[in-house]
């Protein structure tokens, strides 16, 4: 890839997506599921796209949405509505009319308080709602504590003893029909014990379940599965997908995936212009064009993500990768080797398709990088730069107003 030519003719900070990747890994892991009913709702949060969700409509995936917006958006992309998850700890009643009216697989519920909601609502409208349970194992993911979230500790799903109170009741209602049970224990998970611990304790529950003529049929086991960005162990997605089959002992039952990171992580790349370097007090400081509002991971988790330099010679000297907001955490990489950089020299942070683009914002009135995707060989604009224009948009000029 001519980098260089990416930068001339977009601009930097520029994320680039290599969608050929993402539809390997989306093969790779329905392929792990062969033989059995499956079904991959990509985990829209992880980067929403509009191009990128077509993409995969495309290839087949469903989409699991937190906001109702993630419902239009997957919608507006081509998603078939029946392959289409509403989760999240709390929507709001417009989002969950809009769901219903739209006919999606099903909402995942995830308090009893919610469910009374879903069932009011879904009597005003006259209508079934299919519905899944959020249940919270308490089983510790092992993974950074900001996205754990199958312990009794957070503030995801309903307790097993809870969650069997709530089918019950929604087994009851002529305008809830209970299709699911979901679990979703945490993000970027490196070890499978947890999830197969935590899909032994669902399964049991959904098989008790059974004896109550309550009759699940998608048995939707979350997301989660890590990339490696340094050292991590990755999940070998054989021996994930038997141990969910394993726990499921030959219950009849539709698995669903809500996948994010595995599927774009690998496939994204920012690419970032070298605007300074400075030395304080000996330390030296590599200042580039995107910042924590490019890509936030580094300084809210302390994520590491490899750097490398287009540009330099092969000496390498120790640096911190940094970028022009006004914040001692706003950091792309810290105590890095890179070779002596210029001004207009290029670097590329890797493994940014989760989680990059999507949780960047306007901080500092930064604009938002431009978003490119490759296909097939082929280079495709799939977001404009935001602009000045964009910025100031939706704002109000009170006090030009008498
Ligand atoms: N399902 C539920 C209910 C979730 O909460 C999440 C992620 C997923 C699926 C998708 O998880 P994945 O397959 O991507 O691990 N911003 C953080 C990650 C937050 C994850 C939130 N929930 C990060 O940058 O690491």
């Amino acid at each position: 890839m001519n980098y260089e030519n990416l930068a001339n003719t977009y601009g930097t900070p520029l994320y680039i997506y290599n969608f050929d990747e993402v539809k390997l890994r989306y093969l790779e892991l329905k392929e792990s599921f062969y033989a059995r009913k499956s079904l991959i709702c990509y985990a829209v949060k992880a980067n929403s796209n509009l191009s990128l969700l077509k993409y995969l409509a495309n290839l087949g995936a469903g989409f699991d949405c937190v906001s109702y917006n993630e419902v239009k958006k997957a919608l507006l992309a081509g998603a078939l509505k029946y392959k289409i998850i509403f989760s999240g700890v709390g929507k709001k009643d417009s989002e969950i009319k809009s769901a219903l009216k739209d006919d999606i697989l099903m909402i995942n519920i995830e308090s009893f308080a919610e469910l009374n909601r879903v069932e009011a609502i879904a009597k005003e409208l006259n209508i079934e709602a299919r519905i899944s349970i959020r249940v919270n194992p308490n089983i510790d993911p092992k993974t950074h504590p900001y996205i754990s979230t199958g312990l009794n500790e957070n503030k995801f799903g309903v307790s097993i003893d809870e969650a069997k109170r709530m089918y019950i009741k929604a087994k009851n209602s002529k305008f809830l029909n209970p299709i699911g049970i979901h679990f979703h224990i945490g993000s970027q998970l490196s070890d499978i014990k947890p999830i197969h611990e935590a899909a032994s304790i669902v399964a049991k529950l959904m098989k008790e379940l059974k004896t109550l003529e309550i009759d699940i049929k998608f048995f939707d086991i979350g997301g989660g599965i890590g990339v490696r960005y340094k050292d991590e162990k990755e999940i070998n997605l054989y021996e994930y997908a038997q141990g969910i089959l394993a726990a499921l002992k030959g219950q009849d039952v539709t698995i669903v995936c809500e996948i994010g990171r595995f599927l774009v992580s690998k496939a994204g790349e920012l690419l970032t212009k070298v605007l300074y370097e400075k030395i304080n007090n000996n330390k030296r400081f590599v200042i580039v064009d995107s910042a924590m509002n490019d890509l936030l991971r580094p300084s809210l988790y302390d994520a590491y993500h490899k750097i490398v330099a287009l540009n330099g010679n092969d000496e390498l000297f120790n640096c911190d990768i940094v970028g022009p907001v006004c914040e001692s955490g706003d950091f792309l990489g810290k105590n890095r080797e890179l070779p002596n950089l210029k001004s207009g020299d290029l670097l590329v942070v890797k493994n940014v398709g989760a989680y990059g683009f999507s949780m960047s914002s306007n901080y500092n009135s930064r604009l938002r990088a431009a978003e490119i995707a490759i296909i097939n060989n082929k280079i495709k604009l799939i977001r404009k730069r935001e602009t000045f224009e964009d910025l100031i948009a939706n704002e109000v000029d009170l006090l030009g107003e008498e």
